[in-house]
């Protein structure tokens, strides 16, 4: 009797008034139950049509990747209630088939995830569809989380979003290799006679760095 009550009083509790208004006469949860089976538990193709429209729709947009990922989660999982992956009844779960099946739905979901995010994850999305074999879903949206919080740190320190580590690993390497060249012209470092303004001549726009133009001009401003 307590175990009936309690299991009423949670359906009960769940379903809406409206329905529930029908099934508060009832003192049995199992015929409770039963009976909103019997009305609710068809397969219900007008939520399965508005779900996978609904899933159509979803885009990142501005939103952040968590936020993009739940709202595909939870249509996902909606979906799945309503056709759940068949049931494996040859005895051992691991039935090839059915791993099969759930391995191709895992897929589709990775692409739909990486298509529907915002164009500035192009590359990320990209880099992911050449990794084989192609890594589940959690993994998928954990790289993509990654590269989102490396963006949000790099934005506070640099407010160029396309400066990766990459880049500024070729900076350095293009300042070094400037730093290593002494002109034996003029003996300032940081070009080679041959690129020497004082013997091919200034370029018009060009801007003394500090110092005036001469050869006297200190070490500071030996960056031409
Ligand atoms: C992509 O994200 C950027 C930055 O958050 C935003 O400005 C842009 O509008 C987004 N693109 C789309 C198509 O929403
Ligand atoms: C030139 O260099 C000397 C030290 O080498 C420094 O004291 C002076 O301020 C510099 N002048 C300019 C214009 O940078």
């Amino acid at each position: 009797m307590r175990c009936n009550n309690l299991i009423l009083s949670w359906i009960l509790n769940l379903i809406s008034k409206e329905i529930a208004s029908n099934a508060l006469y009832i003192n049995s949860a199992k015929e409770v139950w039963d009976k909103l089976k019997a009305r609710f538990a068809q397969p219900d193709n007008v939520r399965v049509y508005h779900l996978q429209h609904q899933l159509g729709s979803i885009v990142q947009g501005t939103q952040s990747v968590s936020e993009y990922f739940t709202q595909l989660n939870a249509i996902w999982e909606e979906l799945h209630n309503y056709r759940p992956l068949p049931f494996c009844s040859c005895g051992h779960c691991t039935c090839n088939a059915l791993s099969a099946v759930g391995e191709v739905q895992q897929l589709d979901y990775v692409f739909k995830f990486l298509m529907g995010l915002n164009d500035t994850y192009d590359s990320i999305g990209g880099q992911i569809i050449l990794i084989n074999p192609t890594p589940s879903l959690d993994k998928t949206f954990s790289l993509v989380l990654q590269e989102e919080r490396q963006r949000q740190t790099q934005t506070l320190i640099m407010p160029t979003p396309e400066s990766s580590a990459l880049a500024a690993l070729h900076i350095q390497a293009k300042k070094r290799d400037k730093a290593e060249v002494t002109c034996f012209h003029c003996g300032k470092s940081g070009h080679i006679k041959e690129k020497c303004y004082r013997l091919t001549g200034f370029p018009p726009n060009f801007k003394f760095i500090k110092s005036k133009p001469g050869y006297g001009g200190n070490a500071s401003s030996s960056t031409i």
